[in-house]
């Protein structure tokens, strides 16, 4: 039976009743905000994953150990808490955070934590104020003006996910200063988040049992300004990633570059031996194995010159003066004489 709209009934500005058709077409995104009405289907996944913005996660290996930590993940989603990845500079958290909150199959949505992210961003707000202008001549001496002023509420990830149920990726949750990330208190607590600037009955929304929530944190950044606070630490389980098994590395450089297995094992042999003697800040991660191992894949020959400056020109980003850099230089050299 095909429901035919007689009578636009609204409810709070809404109407009541609509079509299959109307539904579709209410499945749009005006600006970033977005009006879910549909079941959830693969349209719909789209469509709100291409609002924020949500990173494609290319060329994942599901070696054992990166198998293992997912599902520690979602066992403890499962369980109703939310996650948090802390780990080294590339070791593989958001790719993981991004990968295992895909496989739940609800929509994802994304929040990159930054010094400058304030509550707002994380909930929403009103994002523009809508002005109506009514002229009464009904009676003709009589001239009625009145202006009426509606503000435009827009939805951000967390609200949209804590309403509609969807997964939410928090990465680099501790770069935002702790006063806008204390919305997530009552979240994680309670199962309500708090509009803060809503009047009423819509102040509060209750979480939906199908929001999950994954964090991702720089463990390296941990003595940082913006420390996270205790009380949000405790209320999420927290998983401390270090940086993938030989093996592991080695498919995950294969996967990205193709180059053969052999120019791979001696990128990330040489990567490894740099982490054990560098500091931690300047531990050279997964990514910097995918670096040279694309230029290397670029690159005319594989010759150990070249490679040697691969590797330095890849490994060189944090160093502060050419003594430094030398330093770094010489061990490139040791590692690769030590391959050899
Ligand atoms: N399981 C995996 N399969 C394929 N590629 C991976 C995997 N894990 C990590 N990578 C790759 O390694 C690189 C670093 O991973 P990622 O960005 O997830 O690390 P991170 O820990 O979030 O880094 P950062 O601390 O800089 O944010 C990326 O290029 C990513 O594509
Ligand atoms: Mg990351």
């Amino acid at each position: 039976m095909k429901y035919k709209e007689t009578h636009p009934r609204k409810v709070r500005g809404e109407a009541v009743h609509k079509t299959k058709d109307e539904k579709m077409e209410e499945l749009t995104i005006k600006g970033t905000q977005i009006q879910v009405t549909m079941s959830m289907d693969g349209t719909e996944l789209e469509v709100i994953e291409a609002a924020y913005l949500v990173p494609e996660v290319d060329h994942f290996v599901d070696a054992p150990d990166v198998k293992k930590l997912g599902e520690r993940i979602k066992q403890w989603l499962a369980t109703g808490y939310p996650v948090h990845l802390i780990g080294p500079t590339g070791c593989g958290k958001t790719s993981l955070a991004m990968h295992t909150a895909k496989e739940r199959g609800r929509p994802v949505v994304w929040i990159n934590g930054d010094e400058s992210v304030t509550t707002t961003e994380l909930i929403g707000g009103y994002s523009q104020i809508e002005q109506e202008s009514l002229r009464d001549k009904y009676i003709h001496n009589v001239f009625k003006s009145s202006d009426i002023l509606k503000a435009d509420w827009v939805d951000n990830p967390l609200a949209i996910a804590c309403k509609h149920g969807y997964t939410l990726v928090y990465n680099e949750f501790s770069r935002t200063k702790p006063q806008a990330n204390n919305i997530l208190l009552s979240v994680f607590e309670e199962g309500i988040l708090e509009l803060p600037t809503k009047f009423g009955e819509e102040r509060y929304i209750e979480v939906h049992p199908d929001f999950k929530a994954i964090l991702t944190s720089n463990s390296i950044e941990y003595a940082g300004v913006h420390r996270p606070q205790d009380a949000l630490l405790d209320r999420l389980v927290s998983i401390y990633m270090d940086y993938y098994s030989f093996d592991t590395e080695v498919r995950i450089v294969h996967e990205h570059t193709g180059l053969p297995i052999h120019d791979v094992k001696k990128i990330v042999s040489i990567v490894r031996s740099l982490r054990e003697k560098l500091p931690d800040a300047q531990k050279p991660g997964t990514r910097a194995c995918i670096m040279i191992g694309k230029g290397l894949a670029a690159s005319n020959g594989s010759g150990d010159t070249n490679f040697e400056q691969l590797c330095i020109d890849v490994i060189a980003a944090k160093t502060c003066s050419p003594l430094d850099l030398l330093e770094k230089q010489n061990l490139v050299k040791d590692a690769l004489a030590a391959l050899a």
